[in-house]
């Protein structure tokens, strides 16, 4: 179905796994549980329709304010959806990469992430970057410190250099689901340019299906870029 003007990098707030679960009568925790398998399934189609960058949002700086066994059983998940995600990565042929300030991350958690992304490093297929203690506030100011740091001016190249996504082309979609329709401290520069789109589903009923109609419907905007 999806013939031209795919886009390049897909980033996706992946929102509403607790009101998943809470309208089941489930734990937000089922939600989060269900939400990982749907990163999967997310991820393996981009890869198989030709994306090259997907960016998906998966702790936020500002989430460490949630309860502290709702933020334990997270740090877990992701800990255990990495080690699984490993064979599922080379079997893809998916670069793994991380955004965002690991150093608040413990140490088992930050050693397989460092693990999998060294092991997926010649993976050509697509990177799927996963944002964790991500806030583009946070990433912004990091950027700005290095370059003071270097010495170097500071200008939008050096900037964009010193950012966590060095070297990524910019969002081209930005998707939200489960009807919020704001930002939440995701890709501030990174989306500049980027077309919006936001969806009522909510995370863990997210389905292939509906990224392809949200890909072709981006394929029929017009993107100006401040032109005419
Ligand atoms: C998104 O779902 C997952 C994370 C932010 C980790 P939420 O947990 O925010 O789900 P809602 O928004 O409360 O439904
Ligand atoms: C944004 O979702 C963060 C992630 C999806 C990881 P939140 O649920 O934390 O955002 P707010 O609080 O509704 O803005
Ligand atoms: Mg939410």
């Amino acid at each position: 179905m999806i013939s031209q003007t795919l886009p390049e990098h897909i980033a996706i707030i992946m929102d509403g796994n607790g009101r998943w679960a809470k309208e089941r009568g489930l734990k937000r925790t089922a939600g989060h549980e269900q939400g990982a398998k749907v990163v999967r399934d997310i991820t393996e189609h981009c890869a198989k329709i030709g994306i090259d960058y997907l960016t998906l949002y998966a702790f936020s700086t500002e989430n460490w304010n949630r309860p502290k066994l709702e933020v334990e059983f997270l740090m877990k998940l992701l800990e255990r959806y990495l080690q699984n995600e490993k064979e599922i990565y080379l079997k893809n042929n998916i670069r793994f990469k991380a955004i965002g300030d690991l150093s608040k991350f413990s140490l088992s958690l930050q050693k397989i992430i460092n693990e999998v992304q060294t092991q997926t490093t010649a993976c050509t297929a697509m990177t799927q970057i996963l944002a964790l203690n991500y806030g583009s506030r946070d990433e912004i100011t990091r950027a700005v410190n290095k370059v003071i740091a270097t010495n170097k001016q500071i200008t939008q190249e050096n900037i964009e250099a010193n950012l966590d996504t060095a070297g990524i082309p910019d969002v081209d979609l930005l998707i939200r689901t489960s009807g919020e329709v704001r930002i939440s401290n995701f890709l501030l520069w990174q989306s500049a340019y980027a077309e919006m789109f936001f969806t009522n589903t909510y995370w863990p009923e997210f389905h292939p299906n509906e990224l392809d109609d949200i890909i072709s419907d981006f394929g029929k905007r017009q993107r100006r870029f401040g032109g005419v």
